[in-house]
C-alpha cells in the first residue's frame, strides 16, 4: 500500500483483483474538489451487483488502489469553484460517474451536476440504497421499456437491489407485475407489489408466464435469453446483467434492449420525489462497516439475499 501523508479519510479498496479476501480497509488520501466538484463527507454506501465483478476484474483498467462503491450518500463539505448550487452542509445523494469507483470511503469527489439533494424524509442509509438502482430501474421501465398503464411485466430477479425498485415503479405506473424469486423471497416480492410471485427454482418461468408486454431481467444468463419466451408478438425485453450488449432473441417479432443508466440530477430527484411521494419504499437493508467490505462481498457475490447491502460509513 502507498505510503500516506497529509489528512488521510479511512476507505475500504483493492491494490489488486481476486476474491473477496483482496478488500482492504485502511487510510488513503483526502479528495480534494476540482472546478465544478464538491467534496462530500460519505454517510452511506451501497453495495451493487457490479463491485464484485469489478473485484474480480471483470471490468478491464483500473489504478490501484482502487476504491470500489458507486453509490453514496452524505454531506457536502468542501465546494470548488464555480459550485453555485449546492452550499456546504447541505445533505445530498447520488453515483459516481459512469466507469468510475469510489464510494466506499469516508469523502469522495464529485461532480456537483450530476447529485441531489437527499430529501429528509430519507435516511442516507436508505437514499445510498436507492440512488443507483433507482437510476437503473427508471432507465429500465420508464426510459427503455416506456412500459404502460395497463401493461404486464415479467421482472426477472425480484428480490434484488434494482428489481425491489423496478417492482414498485412498474405498479405505480399501473402495471401488472410478475416477478421471480426463490421461495425464500416469494413474500417478500409480493411486500413490494408483484400481482404474482415465481418460484424459479420450483417452477419453469416460460412454462408458467405467457402474453407478457415487457420484460426486465436483472438476473442475466439463460434465465436472459428465456425471457423472449414469455413476451407477446411486439414485446421488449431490457437487460442489465448481460454486459453492454442485449442478448439477441430466437424470435423476430420481439424487441431486445440494454437500458443507458445516466448519472444526472434530474433521475436522482424523480427517485426522491417516488420515495417521498410513498410511491416506493426503500428495500430491505443489511448494514455493514467499512471493515466489513470481505463480508458484505461474499453475501452478494452468492447472490441469494433480499434488498440491499449498506456500509453506515459514519
Ligand atoms: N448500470 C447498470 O447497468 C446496472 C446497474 C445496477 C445493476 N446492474 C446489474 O444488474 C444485476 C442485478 O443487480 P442487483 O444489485 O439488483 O442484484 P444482485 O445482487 O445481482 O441480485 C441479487 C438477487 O438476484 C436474485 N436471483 C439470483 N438468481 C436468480 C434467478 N435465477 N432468478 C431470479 N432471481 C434470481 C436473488 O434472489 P433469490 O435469492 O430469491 O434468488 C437476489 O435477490 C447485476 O448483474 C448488476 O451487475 C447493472
Amino acid at each position: 500500500m502507498q505510503r500516506v501523508t497529509g489528512n488521510t479519510l479511512k476507505a475500504a479498496f483493492i491494490e489488486r483483483f481476486g476474491g473477496p479476501d483482496v478488500l482492504q480497509y485502511g487510510d488513503l488520501p483526502d479528495p480534494a474538489a476540482a472546478p465544478g466538484e464538491v467534496v462530500v463527507d460519505v454517510a452511506a454506501a451501497s453495495v451493487n451487483g457490479a463491485d464484485w465483478k469489478v473485484r474480480a476484474g471483470q471490468y478491464a483498467d483500473a489504478k490501484f488502489p482502487l476504491v470500489l462503491g458507486r453509490d453514496f450518500s452524505g454531506t457536502v463539505a468542501i465546494t470548488g469553484a464555480g459550485v453555485d448550487d449546492l452550499k456546504i452542509g447541505d445533505a445530498v445523494f447520488g453515483v459516481l460517474e459512469a466507469g468510475r469507483e469510489g464510494a466506499y470511503a469516508e469523502k469522495l469527489a464529485i461532480k456537483a451536476a450530476i447529485i441531489a439533494k437527499k430529501p429528509d424524509a430519507l435516511s442516507h442509509v436508505d437514499a445510498a440504497a436507492v440512488a443507483l438502482t433507482g437510476l437503473t430501474a427508471i432507465a429500465a421501465i420508464e426510459t427503455t421499456l416506456k412500459l404502460q398503464h395497463g401493461e404486464t411485466i415479467l421482472i426477472q430477479g425480484g428480490a434484488g437491489g434494482v428489481a425491489s425498485f423496478a417492482i414498485q415503479l412498474a405498479r405505480h405506473i399501473g402495471a401488472r407485475v410478475i416477478a421471480t424469486s426463490s421461495a425464500a423471497n416469494l413474500d417478500y416480492v409480493r411486500s413490494l407489489g408483484a400481482d404474482e410471485a415465481v418460484d424459479y427454482n420450483a417452477q419453469d418461468f416460460t412454462r408458467v408466464v405467457s402474453g407478457c408486454d415487457a420484460v426486465f431481467d436483472t438476473v442475466g444468463g439463460d434465465v436472459a435469453q428465456k425471457s423472449f419466451a414469455v413476451l407477446k408478438p411486439g414485446g421488449r425485453a431490457a437487460f442489465i446483467a448481460s454486459g453492454m450488449q442485449a442478448p439477441k432473441p430466437e424470435r423476430g417479432d420481439v424487441t431486445s434492449l440494454r437500458p443507458a443508466v445516466s448519472r444526472a440530477r434530474a433521475p436522482l430527484e424523480r427517485i426522491a420525489h417516488l420515495v417521498t411521494a410513498g410511491a416506493v419504499r426503500p428495500p430491505e437493508i443489511k448494514l455493514y462497516r467499512l471493515s466489513e467490505a470481505a463480508e458484505a462481498h461474499r453475501l452478494s457475490e452468492g447472490r441469494h439475499f433480499r434488498g440491499k447491502l449498506v456500509f453506515k460509513v459514519r
